[in-house]
């Protein structure tokens, strides 16, 4: 059949569009870090949350949420409850809904590599929030914005120190550690013990997980409190598990910051109105509010541009003084 202009025109306009259709799915498949849009041209950010175990995830997952809807980021989102093959099927599935770029605040370090290259293969680029994993291939992960657990642990550690001096005979720690294998207990126990080590009389007596948790902090304290009969300092890996040992230590009949002194990490309000009453006596800051810079991150990462390696939180610690000043307009 002879093909007229009209229909050799329309024929060649159906062409190109199927050709521009097919070179954006392309690209967006690519490791350059495009990918399909959302219908409404949206960028689709699929994150995979470690769970809600604490007044810092908590944090974490509003500011995520909302920096998401202030970027016109369509955001999917999934909690997964502390569980890491829930996370691995997170990402799983966001790879086959064909996001555009992967998030995720990996529970434990390892045990990554095979659904991480699942995403690069699938031209997806991901970005590590929050907590680092044990790869060694960088390239599986664009990048990876968080803080310095080790820092937040060395400075625990150097405030102790500095508290110490003059102290008489061995000082007894207690360490409540976050949940086993992830990056911020590995992280914060290697930096305190770092700090303390050159002073022997500041001693580890006692070293065990509170999962982060209230609950874990309090029943892991009770057990300390009986196994231990002088106990002067607590390190707790974050505020929520001192918050719990706060309770297990006055039921034991002794008074919080006084008696034992307490360390704890992260800033959260509860923790922070802890050390402002003196039931504290330090905390090193650890920010949630990761929101706004992982969005700009995932505009960047979607456009194909070249971020930083490594993007740290500033963060600063807290005694009890500054708690009070800076209580009244805490955000989280
Ligand atoms: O990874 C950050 C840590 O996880 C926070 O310090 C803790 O509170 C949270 O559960």
């Amino acid at each position: 059949m002879r093909t007229t202009g009209i229909t050799r025109r329309r024929a060649v306009a159906v062409l190109t569009a199927t050709l521009l259709a097919a070179g954006t799915a392309a690209c967006g498949n690519s490791d350059t870090g495009g990918g399909p849009a959302a219908d409404d041209g949206k960028i689709v950010l699929g994150f995979a949350q470690v769970g809600a175990e604490s007044g810092w995830r908590t944090a974490n997952t509003i500011s995520i949420k909302d920096a998401a809807a202030e970027a016109g980021i369509e955001l999917k989102f999934d909690d997964a409850q502390q569980k890491q093959e829930n996370q691995i099927k997170a990402i799983r599935n966001f790879i086959q809904q064909k996001v555009d770029v992967i998030a995720f605040s990996p529970k434990v370090e390892s045990g990554w590599d095979t659904v991480l290259k699942e995403a690069k293969d699938a031209g997806i680029p991901v970005i590590l929030t929050d907590r680092a994993v044990d790869s060694a291939d960088k390239t599986l992960y664009k990048t990876f914005i968080g803080s310095d657990f080790v820092k937040e642990g060395r400075l625990s550690g150097e405030w102790l120190v500095e508290q110490s001096k003059g102290a008489t005979g061995t000082v007894n720690i207690v360490e409540l550690q976050g949940t086993t294998g992830s990056a911020p207990a590995n992280d914060r126990k290697e930096g305190f013990a770092e700090a303390i080590k050159a002073n022997p009389n500041l001693k580890i007596i006692a070293s065990q997980t509170g999962e982060f948790t209230r609950a874990g902090g309090k029943a892991v304290m009770e057990q300390f409190l009986k196994a231990n009969p002088k106990i002067d300092v607590l390190f707790a890996h974050n505020d929520d598990m001192g918050l719990g040992a706060l309770e297990a230590i006055t039921a034991a009949g002794k008074t919080p910051g006084k008696d034992i002194t307490i360390i704890t990490v992260d800033a959260v309000k509860d923790g922070m109105q802890a050390l402002a009453d003196g039931k504290f006596n330090f905390i090193a800051e650890c920010s949630p509010l990761l929101g706004p810079q992982l969005m700009d991150l995932v505009k960047k990462v979607h456009a194909g541009e070249t971020v930083p390696a490594r993007i740290l939180t500033e963060e600063t610690t807290f005694t009890q003084e500054q708690a009070k000043e800076v209580l009244p307009t805490r955000k989280y």
